[in-house]
């Protein structure tokens, strides 16, 4: 069932357990993320980035998630990641999607505020749910120097302002991950994530979680992450099921074959991460 991404979340927020929001741009990536939650029992967030949506079509999108949900008894919910055009913003929001990230994290605080509080007004008023972002993703922390980590890592005082001045329902931060595939191991910054915890009874967003140890997902959800963002290791799942395809079959072309792998893989994936987040059986 389609439910809004406020009720996943606010359940995963008092209850310390944290919510997949896995990427998908087409329909096999679609069934992978939705065949794993309903084997886990678990909710799950189906995120569409702005360039999928390009790639896939909007109102096409939207349409297999409805037939997807209704079909499924595991609650979940359609969101777009990373919004940041306006015009993708608001179709997203008339025409189904049950939350947007608004990502204006590129603004300094003032303009981040004067963006995302301005689509706060509209989400709002059309009953959908949304994520701001402060502070900036970068590199490998083991290339950030003390100065660069303070003025990217999200300050949690600056965050409390964040939220207070915009109304976002959930607030994605920056603590050491990065998107996209790491050169080294990730140094989350926990001490950082339980300041803004302390500060913000609310739900909590950590992307760029592709390729972090499992057991450091866990701390944080245990510290109180509710929403994992994971593209990344989901997309080279994908990709590695074709390939084994073609590895034992170069000439295959039956597409449902190529593709059916890909979704195989893709669906353990998506399993094993939503056993790290805690999230199983509570759908
Ligand atoms: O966080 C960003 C996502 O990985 C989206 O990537 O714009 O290539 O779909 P994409
Ligand atoms: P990864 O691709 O690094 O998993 O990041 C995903 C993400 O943050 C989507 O918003
Ligand atoms: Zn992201």
């Amino acid at each position: 069932m389609l439910v809004t991404t406020d009720e996943i979340l606010q359940h995963a927020h008092k209850n310390m357990y944290a919510v997949g929001a896995f990427n998908f741009s087409n329909m096999e990536n679609l069934h992978a993320i939705v065949e794993a939650a309903e084997e886990m029992k678990s909710p799950v967030i189906l995120a569409a980035s702005q360039s999928a949506i390009k790639y896939a079509g909007l109102e096409c999108m939207v349409a297999m998630v409805r037939v997807a949900a209704k079909n499924s008894s595991v609650p979940m919910a359609l969101h777009l990641d990373h919004g940041t055009d306006y015009q993708t913003l608001i179709r997203c929001i008339a025409n189904g999607f049950t939350s947007v990230m608004i990502d204006g994290s590129h603004h300094d605080l003032q303009g981040n505020i004067d963006v995302t509080r301005e689509i706060v007004k509209i989400a709002h008023a059309a009953g959908v749910s949304v994520e701001g972002e402060l502070g900036r993703l970068s590199g490998v922390e083991d290339q950030i120097s003390v100065s660069e980590k303070d003025s990217i890592y999200t300050n949690p005082a600056e965050a409390k302002t964040f939220v207070e001045a915009t109304g976002i329902d959930s607030l994605a931060i920056a603590i050491g991950t990065a998107h996209g595939k790491y050169k080294g191991v990730p140094k989350l910054d926990f001490d950082r994530l339980v300041e803004i915890k302390k500060l913000l009874d609310m739900p909590i967003v950590l992307h760029g979680s592709s390729g972090v140890p499992l057991d450091d997902l866990k701390k944080a959800v245990s510290l109180g992450i509710n929403k994992i963002n994971i593209d990344t290791d989901v997309r080279q799942a994908f990709t590695d099921g074709v390939h084994e395809v073609f590895e034992a079959k170069p000439s295959e072309y039956c597409i449902r074959k190529i593709c059916g792998k890909g979704k195989e893989h893709m669906r353990k994936v998506v399993c094993e991460k939503i056993e790290c987040f805690g999230s199983a059986g509570k759908a």
